[in-house]
């Protein structure tokens, strides 16, 4: 449970902001002890069963808050941190500004969820990780923990809702002018997002080659497993609302068998095994979306595994899929904020 105790959202009227608000909700905190704030003028979002009031961001406001949700955006991350810190907030950041400061924690809790005892006394300052590194470590941890992850190569399938609610609305709207021969408008992504994929819309460095979204997926899984492991990835966007899936290769520094690595996948936290070969039963953005868990299934030897007589293998394949908006977002946020109270 949430400590007792005003809770602010910056960002309510957003994707996460609204899931942000529909836990905070189902932890049982009363409406008039969350403050919802937007950049827009005033307005009303859903709270329980009812409406409360979203107001523009100000600066009195957190005098009186506990916990501070940041979903508005990096540059509002890099304004609002250091006044909510100021007036002795908890600040859970779910935006890149602070994931690679070192002295901010990076935690998916289920993972490094001990970095949280690094911070002693309120105010204390958490990055949430980028949702694709979620997903990514929430399926490999349960294998890096019993035999060492060495090389990890990654193709991401994203939902448009990675990049906000206009997205979801232009998915929604490209598909009816599409399917009606109209004409089609596109100003979130570079490109048409109905009836297409793309390389994801994050800047490439020119000299890598990398996206943005790649290169978090590098820096975030050696900040938050401590460990220099090479991760190749290619990041796209398909046509999906919510949910983003993950096609894993993964080389291990001990070789194992595909029962063992399903075992271990199953008992770690926060993921559910959907594994069917005979049903062809596996995780679909539509399994995962609105659910908490982390979906895994298609577990087995890659074909270039290096086999031992004993039929052991060092490569394995899965494919994943979560609510990035849930698991990816809001709900560790909110776990980090509950891990904060337990100290
Ligand atoms: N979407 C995801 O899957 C996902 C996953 C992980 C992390 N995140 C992070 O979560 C944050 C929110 O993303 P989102 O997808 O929810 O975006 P979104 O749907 O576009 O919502 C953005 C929210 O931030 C508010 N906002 C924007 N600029 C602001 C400012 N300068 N001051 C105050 N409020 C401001 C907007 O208010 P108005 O409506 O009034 O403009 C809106 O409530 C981002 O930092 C993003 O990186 C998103």
């Amino acid at each position: 449970m949430l400590e007792s105790g005003p809770v602010a959202v910056l960002g309510a009227t957003g994707v996460v902001g609204t899931e942000l608000l529909r836990m905070i909700s189902q932890r049982g905190i009363p409406a008039e002890d969350v403050r919802a704030m937007a950049s827009g003028g005033e307005s009303s979002v859903a709270y329980g069963a009812g409406l409360i009031p979203v107001h523009p961001v100000r600066e009195q406001v957190f005098d009186d808050v506990r916990t501070v949700f940041l979903a508005a955006g990096a540059e509002a991350s890099r304004t609002w941190t250091p006044i909510a810190l100021a007036a002795g907030c908890d600040v859970i950041d779910t935006s890149s500004a602070h994931r690679m400061d070192p002295d901010v924690p990076l935690v998916i809790p289920e993972v490094n969820g001990e970095e949280l005892d690094r911070l002693k006394a309120s105010p204390r300052l958490v990055a949430n990780p980028n949702c694709s590194t979620i997903l990514l470590l929430m399926a490999l941890t349960p294998l890096h923990r019993s035999w060492g992850c060495e090389r990890i190569v990654v193709s991401t399938y994203q939902a448009v809702s990675g990049a906000g609610a206009a997205a979801m609305d232009e998915l929604r709207t490209q598909t009816r002018s599409m399917l009606d021969g109209d004409r089609i408008v596109s100003e979130c992504f570079g490109e048409p997002c109905a009836f297409n994929v793309f390389s994801h819309d994050s800047a490439i460095d020119a000299s890598t080659g990398r996206n943005g979204e790649e290169q978090k997926m590098l820096q975030e899984t050696a900040r938050i497993w401590n460990a220099d492991v090479p991760v190749s990835a290619t990041c796209v966007r398909v046509p999906v609302l919510r949910s983003h899936t993950e096609s894993i290769h993964v080389e291990l520094g001990t070789a194992t068998t595909v029962e063992a690595v399903r075992s271990a996948i199953t008992a770690f936290p926060g993921v559910s095994v959907i594994d069917d070969r005979a049903a062809n039963d596996f995780p679909t953005p539509w399994k995962a979306s609105d659910g908490d868990l982390v979906l895994v299934g298609r577990i087995r030897m890659a074909a270039d595994a290096r086999l031992q007589s004993d039929g052991r293998g060092d490569r394995f394949e899965m494919l994943c899929s979560m609510d990035q908006l849930r698991k990816g977002a809001a709900l560790n946020a909110i776990q980090l904020a509950e891990g904060l109270k337990s100290i």
